[in-house]
């Protein structure tokens, strides 16, 4: 078996791409290096191209005998998304459509696609079951949501598919050696991390007057290691026979943002400095994840808890800094 991971060398796909060669397993990653960064993949095999290209997910499927997918390609800027919806749209789904038809005439049929729960919008109720109403309110989401549809629709002609929707993705690895380049991220984790840091103002709190506990919204953060865990496990539940399937990946737990500055501050020893600033506009109050469905198809749950996710992100964090200035 070996694994091609398409944008392997971004936050994500990195860590999932060291997971398994960690393991033993192989594995080859097709990246543009448009945002990637070859020097996350250490001795792994990287083809540089587009996952439009036939000509490349030909020579790597014959050069490598490839098996099996981890989809990671795309672009995710939610924000950016709005305004530029063909780029989003030509990548995310064009491309994950020549992806798909590239890989079945190379006989490769198991792909693991990176989702995300921004395919449920603002849901009615938490945590989120996969029965919640599909209601994605960005281009980004879209393009998600529309690709999930396309992989379930491939069924009918061979392939096997698990859609993956990530809740909020955060965290380092555990030797502090590869993270979330807070010039490639807009996500609240790394923006924290860059205000403690001082590169950039005070971070901006999107409000503190929603019905919560202490005002701010709340969210499911998941360590990166234990989504990289999560893609080796859909893996083998693809390659035992396992049927396609989307399924939730979080851990059921939701912390506010005000629990994220506390917890940046207890593990850094420093203040996030701070603004209230008005909402953001279509952020939704409160979403987590029931993982259920997950635990018992895959056998996959979290193991690393927010905590582990910041001191995890700091340790990176302030060594990447140190580097930069
Ligand atoms: C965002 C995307 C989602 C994507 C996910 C992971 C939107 C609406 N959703 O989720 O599609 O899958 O990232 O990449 O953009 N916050 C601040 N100040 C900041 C940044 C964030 O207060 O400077 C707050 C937000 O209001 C939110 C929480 O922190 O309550 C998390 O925000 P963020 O990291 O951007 O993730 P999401 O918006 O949940």
């Amino acid at each position: 078996m070996t694994v091609l991971v398409t944008g392997g060398a971004g936050y994500i796909g990195s860590h999932t791409v060291r997971l398994l060669a960690s393991q033993g397993r192989d594995v080859v990653v097709l990246d543009s290096l448009e945002l990637g960064d070859k020097s996350r993949l250490g001795s792994v095999p990287l083809f540089q191209g587009d996952i439009n290209d036939e000509r490349i997910i030909e020579k790597i499927c014959r050069k490598h005998n490839i098996t099996d997918v981890v989809h990671f390609a795309a672009y995710k800027a939610v924000g950016e998304s709005m305004d530029q919806p063909l780029r989003y749209y030509n990548n995310n789904v064009a491309g994950t459509i020549a992806l798909v038809r590239s890989l079945l005439s190379n006989g490769v049929n198991r792909i693991v696609f990176s989702s995300s729960a921004a395919v449920y919008g603002n849901p009615e109720s938490v945590p989120v079951t996969e029965e919640s109403a599909l209601r994605p309110e960005s281009v980004y989401a879209e393009t998600k949501s529309v690709v999930e549809r396309f992989l379930s629709s491939c069924d009918a002609i061979g392939l096997r598919s698990v859609s993956l929707r990530y809740f909020n993705a955060a965290g380092a690895s555990a030797d502090a050696s590869i993270g979330e380049d807070w010039s490639m991220s807009q996500n609240l984790v790394p923006l924290v991390m860059k205000a403690i840091l001082g590169f950039s103002g005070p971070l901006n709190i999107f409000g503190n007057d929603y019905p919560t506990p202490d005002g701010t919204c709340i969210r499911d953060y998941i360590h990166v290691d234990d989504l990289a865990d999560a893609h080796v496990k859909a893996l083998d539940y693809l390659s035992t026979g396992g049927k396609s399937l989307a399924c939730n990946v979080g851990t059921g737990k939701g912390t506010s943002v005000l629990d994220v500055l506390n917890l940046a501050e207890q593990v850094s020893g420093h203040k996030v400095p701070y603004n209230i600033v008005g909402r953001r506009s279509g952020d939704p109050i409160s979403v987590y994840a029931d993982p259920t469905l997950i635990r018992a198809l895959l056998g996959w749950k979290a193991t690393r808890d927010v905590r582990d996710i910041i001191s995890s992100a700091w340790n990176w964090h302030e060594r990447d800094a140190a580097a930069k200035r």
